[in-house]
């Protein structure tokens, strides 16, 4: 069958090469894609949030799938367009309707959502602008640090984390009075600060059943030791050690299997991908206890960088049964070796950044997978950097220490003008393996 895969990044790369390699894909098709796309499929120019377009591209090429990398086009309701429409009605659409959407396009719902299901999460209260003072007031019932949360979708700059109580309140009126976030910050949700180690794990559902893909674990900030700006994510490892099964089977029973549950009770159809964003506290008898801190409803970037090519099984065979509701004769195998991911970036991130920078070595890369973000190619074929994260490289191995070595060593084969990496992707995990 026809296949489109909307989004650009290097999450859509690495979802991109394991539909082109499943035996039931004729035509892949990225909209819009990147240079490293073109590897596996034809690169389309649509907007993500172009719904006309992409639906109309999708009857006049014979498209019966639609996989939906990023969250905005599903938070937009793209999986409703498709539905709303006679043309449109049958496609398998692989991610949330908008109702769905909403566990990552609003905290507050979110929050509400594993009250309801007694999902374990931070406590938290949600305030407006017309109860700011309530808020400013609910502050100093709280330890710091002080965790602000705009509500809505803030390109992933929407959390503040404060010392400062007086700094705290002055956000919050920030947020809520001046719209620091825009309309995402009209409802900021105020919790308490867990303190743990974060990880990811990333289900799959048909609204009914579920698979639970690998853990892995990002690097947010830009500098080395996870200092500096936040960013999109420095690079991945999967799976992550400390989650061990003890603690999986923890996530499964008192997270992921609650909330396929709580979906299905409050009849929302979710078909598609929830990232479950955790951390891991250490608990009075001295394991780990994960709470949610964050729902998303798509795979996350760059852990699919290092989850989707541990995935052995055929992908699309798995986004058919989650479109049919019969995931659970579904089979996922998953490669054992660990997966590690570097991102490299250009001069800036994640300030303003250069662009359009000659790419060198790539060709001299011989193991390991490198994955296209920020790349766009010239008329002479060259690939130029056209984004902050530019590409990022994935090594596979049976141990951490030697994904990660192979990694590093891909990394610095590939050179542009101020290309930046993080040499200490990995270590913080390595570093507790051996202090336990
Ligand atoms: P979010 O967008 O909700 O994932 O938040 C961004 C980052 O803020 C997370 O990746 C965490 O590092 C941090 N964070 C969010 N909520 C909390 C919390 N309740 N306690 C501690 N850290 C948090
Ligand atoms: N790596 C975090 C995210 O995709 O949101």
């Amino acid at each position: 069958m026809n296949i489109l895969l909307i989004g650009s990044g290097g999450r859509e790369h690495a979802i991109a090469a394991k539909i082109a390699a499943s035996k039931k894909c004729s035509q892949l098709y990225i909209a819009p894609g990147n240079a490293g796309t073109t590897e596996c499929g034809t690169n389309v120019n649509l907007k993500v949030d172009d719904f006309e377009g992409i639906g109309k591209f999708v009857v006049d090429n014979d498209v019966k799938m639609v996989v939906v990398g990023p969250e905005a086009p599903l938070v937009a309701g793209i999986a409703d367009f498709f539905a709303s429409k006679e043309q449109l009605r049958n496609i398998m659409v692989i991610g949330p309707r908008a109702d769905g959407a909403r566990l990552e396009g609003s905290k507050d719902f979110a929050k509400q959502f594993m009250q309801r299901h007694r999902i374990p999460t931070a406590a938290y209260k949600t305030f407006n602008k017309s109860t700011l003072k309530e808020g400013q007031k609910f502050l100093t019932t709280l330890k710091p640090p002080f965790v602000l949360k705009a509500d809505g979708l803030a390109a992933g700059k929407g959390v503040l984390i404060i010392e400062k109580l007086k700094e705290a309140q002055k956000e919050l009126k920030a947020m809520l009075e001046e719209e620091k976030f825009g309309a995402a910050s009209s409802n900021v949700v105020i919790e308490e600060y867990l303190s743990g180690i974060e990880l990811s794990v990333f289900v799959l559902t048909d609204g009914k059943h579920y698979k639970i893909l690998p853990s892995a674990k990002d690097y947010k900030r830009i500098g080395e030791g996870d200092t500096g700006l936040n960013t999109g994510g420095m690079g991945s490892v999967s799976p992550v050690p400390f989650a061990d099964k003890a603690f999986m089977q923890k996530v499964e029973q008192r997270i992921v299997a609650p909330t396929v549950k709580g979906l299905q009770k409050e009849n929302i159809n979710y078909k598609g991908f929830i990232f479950v964003g955790l951390m891991a506290v250490t608990g009075a008898d001295g394991s780990l206890d994960p709470y949610v801190i964050e729902y998303n409803v798509r795979m996350g970037d760059p852990e699919t960088e290092s989850v989707f090519p541990r995935i052995k099984s055929d992908v699309v065979e798995l986004f058919e049964a989650v479109w049919n509701g019969n995931l659970n004769t579904a089979t996922l195998s998953i490669d054992e070796r660990t997966a590690a991911c570097v991102m490299l970036t250009a001069e800036g991130y994640p300030e303003s950044y250069r662009k359009g920078d000659a790419i060198n070595g790539l060709e001299k890369v011989k193991e390991g997978i490198i994955f296209h973000a920020g790349t766009k190619m010239n008329d002479k074929g060259k690939i130029l950097t056209n984004g902050g994260r530019v590409l990022c490289v994935t090594s596979m191995a049976d141990n951490l220490p030697a994904a990660l070595l192979k990694s590093l060593q891909m990394a610095e084969t590939i050179k542009w003008k101020g290309r930046y990496y993080r040499h200490d992707i990995g270590q913080d995990l390595l570093k507790r393996i051996i202090e336990n």
